[in-house]
């Protein structure tokens, strides 16, 4: 529960939507394939802490991507709940049909900064997946369903090192144009600062409304909720995450998870910033999918409410 003494900074956004991509983004690149049941109860946890929009699944060719290859299953089983959202990643038409066959609700189409990486990633050059996604887009605002746009390697790329701003903020422009209503900046390999997060949000910021940007930070060099931290500074008020902090993306050698769900709504309560999410309740999601995987949380928030909680179950009354 936040504490009542705490103080808002008026120069940070009130209120905070965290995109919760655990499902999606934490589960892709799992070597041994996690039970569609395991994954239809830690999305229903997460509802249950009050997460409202979840990346359940992606519709990507199951050969790249074996460990999504259940997607349409995981969105049946999961009971739908007003005011929550069951979003998936879709790479072409054939992706977005089984969204929609699937009874999804948004779809995010996924392209890159560097040429390389989209390559690796998606099989194509940036320019062919732009003209991949436009009719991706224009039929899926046809059925309906809103378009989320994702940049990868928007602060370095494992292939090509450095990323200019102006790269980043052209590519956010092209999906932005098509129809995206929302660019979410992904620091796939977590090589981020927040000096480097804040010049490339200006950059991207004079092509694109702020409040269209998302930030999507993995947290390889421990910087991830720093970069948060300069992103809320930049105006920018939708962050991805990861509960448990799992995850990476398998185009991305040596990337780890995206920051914790966790440790961002213990930073947003810290700062009087809304979530709608009950941090103890979100922990215990964490605590579920960790056990499942037979690893410890890399939330510093998880293991320390937990530590806290052994020892006030260890003091005698
Ligand atoms: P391709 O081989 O060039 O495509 O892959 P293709 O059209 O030639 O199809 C090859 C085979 O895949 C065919 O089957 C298609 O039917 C099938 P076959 O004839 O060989 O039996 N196929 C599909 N099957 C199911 N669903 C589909 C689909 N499309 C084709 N949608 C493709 C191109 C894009 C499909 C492939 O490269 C792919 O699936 N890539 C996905 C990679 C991926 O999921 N990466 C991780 C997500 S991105 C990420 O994590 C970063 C992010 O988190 C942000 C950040 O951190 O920066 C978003
Ligand atoms: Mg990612």
């Amino acid at each position: 529960m936040r504490d009542a003494s705490i103080v808002s900074d008026p120069s940070l956004p009130a209120r905070v939507r965290i995109v919760e991509v655990g499902p999606r983004d934490g589960l892709q690149n799992e070597p041994s394939f996690v039970s569609t049941g395991t994954k239809v109860e830690l999305i229903e946890r997460l509802i249950d802490a009050g997460v409202s929009y979840i990346e359940a699944a992606s519709f990507v060719s199951p050969k790249w991507v074996p460990q999504m290859a259940d997607g349409a299953d995981v969105l049946t089983r999961v009971g739908r709940r007003d005011g929550v959202t069951l979003a998936a990643l879709v790479p072409n038409l054939t992706g977005l049909d089984a969204a929609i066959a699937a009874n999804c609700e948004e779809v995010a189409v996924f392209a890159a900064a560097s040429e390389r990486f989209s390559q690796k990633n998606i099989n194509c050059s940036i320019a062919e997946s732009i003209e991949r996604f436009a009719p991706v887009i224009a039929r899926a605002t046809a059925a309906g369903l809103r378009v989320r746009g994702y940049v990868s390697c928007v602060l370095g790329c494992p292939f090509e090192g450095a990323i200019a701003p102006g790269q980043v903020a052209s590519v956010a422009e092209r999906l932005y144009r098509l129809g995206c209503y929302e660019i979410s900046l992904g620091d796939t390999i977590g090589a981020g600062t927040p000096n480097k997060t804040r010049a490339m949000l200006d950059a991207c910021a004079q092509r694109v409304p702020v409040s269209a940007l998302a930030g999507h930070f993995h947290d390889t060099y421990g910087m991830a909720i720093a970069n948060v931290y300069a992103a809320l500074q930049s105006g920018v008020s939708t962050f991805d995450s990861s509960v448990s902090g799992i995850g990476g993306c398998p185009y991305s050698p040596g990337a780890t998870g995206n920051v914790a769900s966790e440790d961002v709504v213990y930073l947003c309560d810290e700062l009087g910033i809304e979530t709608g999410i009950d941090l103890a309740k979100l922990a215990h999601a964490g605590g579920f999918i960790s056990d499942a995987l037979e690893r410890r949380t890399s939330s510093r928030v998880a293991r320390a409410l937990d530590g806290k909680r052994r020892r006030r179950e260890a003091t005698p009354v």
